[in-house]
Formats: structure tokens, C-alpha cells, sequence
């Protein structure tokens, strides 16, 4: 049996670590190289630790044609996840000339939920239109490809400071009644695990297309609150409005950029769920809120550690 060597980059963020985390432990051994900024940041460290023999954190930087030649000797899958840099189009359009190079032979990437081309109706907002741009840039060069255009992340319960600090009482999200498919981005990492690791005949059916990739379930911020209640054993209240959003970003020093994507959820944007991706690779549904809520429950959980 061949050894494939991974390339994962954005390897030390969320979905990144996730899914060195899933090749860590899996039977075949393959090699993992975690492209990173730093490898001897301790994310990178953390990421090694978890199988010193086949997790390699590599420099990587677009901007070093040296640092992405020795990243991508010897690569045989890519998994693409697009850091926000100001010129993601860019970004891409090096990282897939450099893969086809390589001579990789299967790539994943990241994208995102209504991805698509300037002069849809409606137009695509920045986010959409770069990662179109990118999924477009891995299509020229020609790569065998999947993309995976998930839709907004349980995980900002955990990252976004304007939307919730550690075990406070509130929560601030501006999106109505309106429901939102929310997804645990830790599945985007066991979809395309699946994808990377299955035989060429098996992935055959998924080459060329795309996937939208939500949560199980479309969720109003109140019946959000419900659940994190009940992990929290007390009241956790919704707070709605862009302004109190805003106003609590401006308490916090923080930015309210995101304020932009949850608006587009309150007027429906985010509501269809769409799992066939992800069902048809693990035979099971997506992750349920109750159950990232669960699972991040010390962020939730009362001060006294409850
Ligand atoms: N958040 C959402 O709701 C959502 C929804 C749909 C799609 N997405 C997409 O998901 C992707 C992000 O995935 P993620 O949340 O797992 O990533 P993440 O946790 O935000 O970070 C990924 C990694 O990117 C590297 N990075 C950060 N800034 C960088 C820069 N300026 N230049 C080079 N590298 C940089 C960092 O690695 P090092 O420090 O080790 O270099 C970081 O660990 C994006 O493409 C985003 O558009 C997000």
C-alpha cells in the first residue's frame, strides 16, 4: 500500500486541527504536513504532539516559493483552507499552481455557503465572490478537486467576542426569528477526511462538484438559547439587534465586521439544510447544536465550574 502525504493548510486553525486530530489516529499512518506560519508556535507543537511520527508542521507562505517547494514535495492530497488574506484570489491561484506542480492527485478545499460568480443575482458579497475566485483558480489548474461550501459555524460561540464571552448571561446575535443551519465546523474536517483518505473509485462520485454542508438542523437564536440553557443549568438570554450587537462590540474593543453575515442570516440566507455531502460519507447526520453545545460546555458552564 502506498503512504499518501497530506498538505493541509490552515493547519493550526479550527477545521485544520480538527483534521489533523482525525489523521493522527488513522490506521493507514499517513503522513500530515500542517502548513503553518510558525511551526514552532505552539498550536503547531500541540498538533506534532498528537502523532510524532506522522504530523509534521511545515513553514508555509505564499509569498516564498522556496518555503512552498519544500511544503509540497512529495504531496499526493491537499486540503485548502483559505486564511483572510486581502487578495484570497491570489492566495489560491499560487497555492494551486504550486499543487499542480506537485503533481497532487485529489484536492478538498474550503469554501463557503452561496459561493459564486460576480454578476449572480444577488451579487456575492466579498466572502462569497473570493472563495469563487479560489475554487475557480484550483479548476483552471486543472486539480482533481471537491469543494465543500459550508455555512456558518456553531464554533462562533467560541471565537466571535461580540456574540458571547466565556459563561456570560447573554448572547448577542442580530438575526430575528429567522432559523440558521449552523454547523460544527469539526464536521467540514471528517467530510473531507473521508474524502482524502477513500480509494480513487470511491471519492470518483464527488470529483468535479460542490457541496453545500450545513447542520442538521435551522435554529432560531431563541430555541440557541434554550440549549444553551440547559448545558449551562441557568438562563443564558438571546439579545437581539444590529444595535446591541454593535454596542456590545464597541464595550468589548471588538470588531462588529460579522454583523455583515448575520444580517444576511436574518433575512433567510442560512436557513436550508443541505447534509447529502456528509451523509452519504459517514452515514450520519451532521453534529446537532445540543451536542457542540455540549461539548464546549466549560464555555457555557457557570463561573464556579459547574
Ligand atoms: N467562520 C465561519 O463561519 C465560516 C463559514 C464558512 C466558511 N468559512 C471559511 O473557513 C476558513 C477558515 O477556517 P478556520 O476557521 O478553520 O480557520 P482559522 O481557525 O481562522 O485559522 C486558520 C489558520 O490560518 C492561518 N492564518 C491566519 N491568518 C493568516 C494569514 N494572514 N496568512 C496566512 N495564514 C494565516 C493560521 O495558521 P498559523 O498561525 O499557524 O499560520 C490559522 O491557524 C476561511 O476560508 C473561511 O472563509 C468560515
Amino acid at each position: 500500500m502506498t503512504t499518501n502525504t497530506f498538505l493541509v493548510t490552515g493547519g493550526t486553525g479550527k477545521i485544520g486541527s480538527a483534521f489533523v486530530s482525525l489523521l493522527a489516529t488513522d490506521p493507514s499512518a499517513p503522513i500530515v504536513r500542517v502548513a503553518t506560519r510558525d511551526p514552532s508556535a505552539p498550536g503547531a507543537r500541540l498538533l506534532r504532539a498528537l502523532n510524532p511520527s506522522t504530523v509534521v508542521p511545515t513553514a508555509f507562505d505564499v509569498d516564498k516559493p522556496d518555503s512552498l517547494e519544500a511544503a509540497f514535495e512529495g504531496v499526493t492530497r491537499l486540503f485548502v483552507i483559505a486564511p483572510f488574506v486581502p487578495d484570497m484570489a491570489a492566495w489560491h491561484g499560487t497555492v494551486a499552481e504550486a499543487a499542480r506542480s506537485a503533481g497532487v492527485s485529489y484536492t478538498v478545499k474550503v469554501s463557503v455557503t452561496g459561493a459564486r460568480a460576480p454578476g449572480g443575482d444577488p451579487a456575492p458579497g466579498r466572502i462569497p465572490l473570493s472563495h469563487w475566485q479560489g475554487e475557480q483558480a484550483i479548476r483552471s489548474a486543472g486539480l482533481a478537486a471537491t469543494m465543500i461550501r459550508p455555512t456558518i459555524f456553531m464554533q462562533h460561540f467560541l471565537t466571535v467576542p461580540a456574540l458571547y464571552q466565556p459563561r456570560a448571561e447573554r448572547f448577542f446575535l442580530p438575526t430575528g426569528d429567522a432559523k440558521v443551519a449552523w454547523l460544527d465546523c469539526r464536521d467540514i474536517a471528517a467530510a473531507a477526511a473521508a474524502l482524502l483518505t477513500a480509494a480513487p473509485e470511491k471519492r470518483a462520485p464527488f470529483e468535479g462538484k460542490d457541496f453545500e454542508l450545513t447542520g442538521p438542523q435551522a435554529l432560531t437564536a431563541a430555541e440557541l438559547g434554550e440549549m444553551l440553557s440547559w448545558v449551562a443549568r441557568r438562563t443564558i438570554t438571546h439579545v437581539d439587534g444590529v444595535e446591541a450587537f454593535s454596542a456590545n462590540a464597541r464595550a468589548l474593543g471588538v470588531p462588529d465586521t460579522v454583523k455583515g453575515i448575520y444580517g444576511e442570516a436574518a433575512g433567510g440566507w442560512f436557513s436550508a439544510v443541505e447534509n447529502t455531502l456528509f451523509t452519504t460519507l459517514l452515514g450520519r447526520t451532521t453534529t446537532p447544536f445540543a451536542r457542540f453545545a455540549l461539548d464546549a460546555a466549560a464555555q457555557f458552564g457557570s463561573a464556579g465550574g459547574d
